[in-house]
This record gives structure tokens, sequence and C-alpha cells, in this order.
């Protein structure tokens, strides 16, 4: 893989069953085809997968939250294949997705990581995110989860 020959485009339905494949792959609560069905409907402007020569490398998905005194963009969920990590796929997928966060006039980006998850949040860090705070229980397994957040103006 070379991220120069990186295509980042929107996900459509023909590339769910790649996408799930990964998902299954990497997570122990993976979400299961209907939610990713749900997402291309919900969020088809902030689904974004990576190709190379047509094969699916990577997928992010965020949605657009209002909370009456802020709006931000929050990633639900965002994968490399393991074959291509560490040469800067994730990182291409993060600008794009805050790269349309902010054209849809959000004020940053949100996301939640499992406090187990090191590479993660190692890896947002390098992003410019910051710890906000812990959410007890967040994950179905008991996890607590840590609430990351990046401001588009700092
Ligand atoms: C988190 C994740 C998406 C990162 O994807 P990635 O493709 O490895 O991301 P990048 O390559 O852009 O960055 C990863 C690291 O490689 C480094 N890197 C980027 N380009 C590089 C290059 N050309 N050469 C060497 N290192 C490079 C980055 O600085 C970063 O360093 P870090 O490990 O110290 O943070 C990936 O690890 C993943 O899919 N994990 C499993 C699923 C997961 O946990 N998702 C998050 C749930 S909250």
């Amino acid at each position: 893989m070379s991220v120069e020959n990186i295509t980042i485009r929107r996900a459509k339905k023909a590339d769910l069953s790649v996408i799930n494949n990964i998902e299954k792959q990497l997570f122990t609560d993976p979400w299961d085809e209907s939610a990713f069905l749900d997402a291309l409907f919900f969020y088809q402007n902030t689904f974004f997968v990576a190709e190379e020569n047509g094969k699916i490398l990577g997928f992010v998905i965020a949605g657009i939250e209002d909370t009456g005194e802020a709006i931000y963009g929050h990633i639900m969920n965002i994968a490399t294949v393991p074959e291509c990590r560490n040469q800067g796929l994730g990182g291409r997928l993060m600008q794009r997705i805050e790269f349309e966060c902010l054209v849809l006039g959000t004020e940053g980006v949100q996301l939640e990581v499992r406090v187990s998850n090191k590479e993660a949040q190692r890896f947002y860090q390098k992003m410019g995110y910051s710890q906000v705070f812990v959410i007890g229980g967040y994950y179905s397994d008991g996890e607590d989860a840590i609430l990351m957040m990046k401001w588009f103006d700092n």
C-alpha cells in the first residue's frame, strides 16, 4: 500500500460486505451489517472508504450532533486493515472526515475510545484530540470509554 495511491470516497451499498468483514476481524463488539446499512442511510455524507486499486483498506463514519449550544462531528467508527497500518492511512481518513465536518459547520469532532485501546488513543492524540472525560461502562462488555475532542479553532 502506498498512501499516495489511496482514494478516499463516499461509501456505497456495494462496499458494505467488505466493510463488515473488516469490522468483524477487528472489533470484539462489531457493528452488524444492518448498522452499516443504517449508517449509509443516515450519514451518507460522512461515511468514507479508503481504497487502493479498488480494494477497500479502511473506512470512517461520523454523525453530526447538535446540542443546541454546540454542533460537532462524532466519529462513530474508524478502522484500517492491519497490514496497512502505520503508513498514514488512518490519518488520511481522519483528515477527510474532519474536513467534511468543518464544511458541514461543526466546531469540532468528538469520539470515544476504549481505555484499553492505547494504540488508537496515541493515534488520536497525534491527530490533535484531547481527553475530556471517562464514560463508565460505555461498551457492552462493561469497559469504560475515554471521550476525546478536537476543537477546530484550537
Ligand atoms: C486506529 C487506527 C484506525 C489507526 O490507523 P493507521 O492506518 O495505523 O493510522 P496512521 O498510519 O495514520 O497512524 C498510525 C501511526 O503511524 C504513524 N505513521 C503515519 N504515517 C507513517 C509513516 N509513513 N511511517 C511511519 N509511521 C507512520 C503515525 O504517526 C501514527 O503513530 P502512533 O502509532 O504513534 O499514533 C488503526 O490502528 C485501527 O484500525 N485500529 C483498529 C480499530 C480501532 O481501534 N479503531 C478505533 C476505535 S476507537
